[in-house]
This record gives C-alpha cells, structure tokens and sequence, in this order.
C-alpha cells in the first residue's frame, strides 16, 4: 500500500495538465469474441493484396525505401496526391502545397500544433469525430459546438455565435473543423450552398477550415459535392487532410495536408518524426500508378454500399424505434433512439449480449450539444457498419435490439 501511495503521489507530480485526466484504459480494436460495430476498421475481405508492390518498394527501391526520406514525403508520392486532388476539382494544387504526414489524425495533430495555444477556441460540429476531441482538448482549447440539419453545420448559427463573440470583444475562434463529406458519425454530407457560405465565414471573420475529409471516396451514390479546398478560391482558407486508411487500408498509416506553402514549411519543422515511413509511401505510388487504386476504391464503394443496405434493412427490422438518415456513403449510422433512451446504457447493455457500439455522448465536446448551456444529447448511438460481415450486421443488429428491449 506504501509503495502504491508512493507511485500515485509521483504521478500526480509528474503528469502534464493535457495527460493528467487522461483514462488508462487503452483500446484494444475490436474483439474477436465480439461483433465490433464501434470502430472505423475496414471490412477485412477488402484489405489489398500489397505483396508486389511490397516487393517492388523493397528491391526496386531498396536505396530508397530503408533510408530517412525526404521530411514532406517522397516526391512522387506528393505529386500522384496533387494530381489526384486537381482530378477532384482543386485546380493548380502543387505537389509543393502537400505534405505527407502518418495519417489524417497524425494530420490533424500537426496542424493543431500550427495553430493553437492554450485558451484559443476552435469551432465543432455537435456531435463531431470523437477521436479528434482528445487530440484538441491536449492543446487547452474550449469549443463552440454547432449542430448540424440535412445541409451539414448549421452557418446561420456558426454566424451568430461569431459576431456575438465579436461584438463581446471575445477573442474569435482559430478555425472550424468539419468533415462535409459523410461525416463522422452522422453520415451527413454538406450542401453545396453551405460549402459556400461557410468559406465566406471563414474569410470574414479571418479564420481557417479544417477539412477532414476521409470517406469522400467511399460514395455508394449519388453526386459529389465540390470539396471545401476545390471552392476556396484565395487557396488562404482551408486546410484539407486527406488519407490512404479508408482508400487502401488503415494499418499503412499514411496521409497528407492539402495547404499553402508557407503553412506546410512551418508544420514540417513541428513534425518530429524524421519523416513518414518511405516504404510505406512507394508501396502506395507504386499501388496507385499502376491503376490498382481506382480498381480498388471501385471494391470499397460496392463491399460498403453492401454493409450499408444490410444494417439499414437490420435496423429497420428490429429496432424500428431507432431514426436515422440514410447514409450515402462512408462507415456509420447515427441512431437517434427515443429521448428518454440513455445511449451509455444502451451501449453497456449491447457490450453484454457481445456487440460493441460507441455511445452518441462520446460525440460532443461539452455540455453545449443543443445550444449553451443546454446539455448534450444521451439518445444517440453510432454503428459503424465497415467492419462486421454482412451476416455479423444481422446478427449484431438483433443483439442491439435485444439490448435495448432490456432497459426497463
Ligand atoms: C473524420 C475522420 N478523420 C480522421 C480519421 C482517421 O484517419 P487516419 O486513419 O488517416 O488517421 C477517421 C477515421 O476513422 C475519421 O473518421
């Protein structure tokens, strides 16, 4: 007992404030004893064959590959990303306005070391991706959360809240993170409209977009929206992160900022890696050039659009209690139960019958999921439907509903 007051007193000396609240339980990925409905895992049946490309990277490129590589990615690498980018309407985008980082969150990390200092705010989406709230609340920052509707985040809000703080001589926030394409976890996509008006916000009251944008790619139907990097026109606004985890696979753990020169400069000298794994970066130019990606993205769109029909059919058999929009793209379905369902409890109740959800409140920031001072939503959970096989969707779907027919 001595010796564990001992240790917890040094902890408590030693932690920084950003790791001092900090949860130790560590995630583990999903659970083979369990149907994993939390994660943004892909489908393990669509998982690329990489071994020649592999082989290529590792004898072709042997030099290359097993060395450090150059700090913001190899050439070619960034070249095949602006191309691809320019394909996808963000016209002069330069491979010198790319940097290939370890991942959009990796991505994400960086560009909140560019920007913010204790006490800056920053603007979400209520709910928004939840593995991004750690990341932020580590930089000391409070949030101004915005709800969404059918057209994405509500601007005549965000404008609201803006020239209020304006007009209070509050400091204004330092930028607005979205992801306007099948967003994590509602699936809403924004409107074209909104895309517009929410670049000239940001213009007007001087602050940067972060575009996260992982699942633009992963559309079973319907048009896409012109991304928010292909509308700002100044190229001054926005910030896109883009990655390979849901083009190829996650584990390659590579992905990029979209951005101007002079900011990309700044964020290579915050970037302590020594640079992204060159071997992993060739395997993908050496997957993409050789047209295998587009072959491939074709697969995710069919495979997903599959698990998609699957849970929204499961759902509507056996939990028709549950609301949702139809997705029409990317991982997840957000619930809305009814208002007086908890979805912490009903999450804890699923875990039991084995099928792993993640609870809506994990989505918000703070208390201020319907307006200040109001508290956040319970009744809300997401399923992610990319992982689980479409007989696992079934069954899973079935558990859940078992679950909730359990709360008294
Ligand atoms: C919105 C969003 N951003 C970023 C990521 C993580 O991307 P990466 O694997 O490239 O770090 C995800 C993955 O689920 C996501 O949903």
């Amino acid at each position: 007992v001595k010796f564990q007051e001992k240790e917890k007193s040094v902890e408590q000396v030693l932690f920084a404030r950003r790791a001092s609240g900090l949860s130790t339980n560590a995630t583990a990925g999903p659970s083979a004893a369990a149907i994993s409905f939390d994660s943004g895992h892909a489908f393990p049946g669509i998982l690329p064959d990489l071994t020649q490309v592999a082989t290529a990277a590792l004898s072709k490129y042997r030099a290359e590959t097993l060395q450090y590589a150059p700090r913001p990615g190899l050439p070619e690498l960034r070249s095949w990303i602006a191309e691809y980018m320019r394909a996808d309407g963000v016209v002069n985008l330069s491979p010198e306005e790319v940097l290939v980082v370890n991942g959009a969150k990796h991505g994400l990390e960086l560009v909140c070391r560019l920007l913010l200092d204790e006490g800056d705010s920053i603007v979400v989406t209520a709910p928004t991706y939840f593995t991004a709230i750690p990341i932020f609340k580590s930089f000391g920052v409070g949030f101004i959360e915005i709800p969404q509707d059918s057209e994405g985040l509500n601007v005549s809000e965000l404008q609201h809240s803006l020239e209020d703080r304006k007009q209070a001589g509050k400091r204004l926030p330092k930028f607005i993170y979205d992801v306007p394409d099948f967003h994590n976890p509602t699936g809403l996509t924004m409107s074209r409209n909104r895309r517009e008006t929410i670049i000239e916000l940001a213009k007007d009251y001087g602050l940067f977009i972060v575009e996260d944008s992982p699942y633009r790619k992963v559309r079973f139907e319907g048009e896409s929206q012109p991304s928010l990097k292909a509308l700002d026109d100044s190229n001054n606004t926005v910030l896109t992160l883009g990655t390979f985890s849901k083009l190829m696979a996650p584990g390659l753990r590579v992905g990029w900022i979209a951005a101007r020169r002079d900011l990309l400069a700044r964020i290579v000298q915050l970037k302590s890696d020594g640079g992204s794994c060159p071997l992993t970066q060739r395997l993908i130019v050496e997957f993409c050039v050789t047209g295998q990606l587009d072959s491939h993205i074709r697969r995710v769109q069919e495979t997903y659009r599959v698990h998609r029909d699957r849970m929204v059919d499961a759902v509507r058999r056996e939990l028709p209690e549950a609301e949702f929009n139809v997705p029409h793209g990317g991982y997840y379905l957000w619930l809305t139960l009814p208002p007086d369902c908890d979805g912490d409890d009903l999450a804890k109740r699923a875990a039991q019958e084995n099928v792993i959800l993640v609870p809506g409140s994990k989505f918000f920031t703070s208390s201020g999921g319907r307006g200040v001072g109001q508290p956040s939503p319970k009744n809300h959970i997401r399923a992610a439907y990319s992982y689980a096989s479409p007989d696992q969707i079934d069954e899973g779907v079935r558990r859940l509903a078992r679950a909730y027919h359990s709360i008294p």
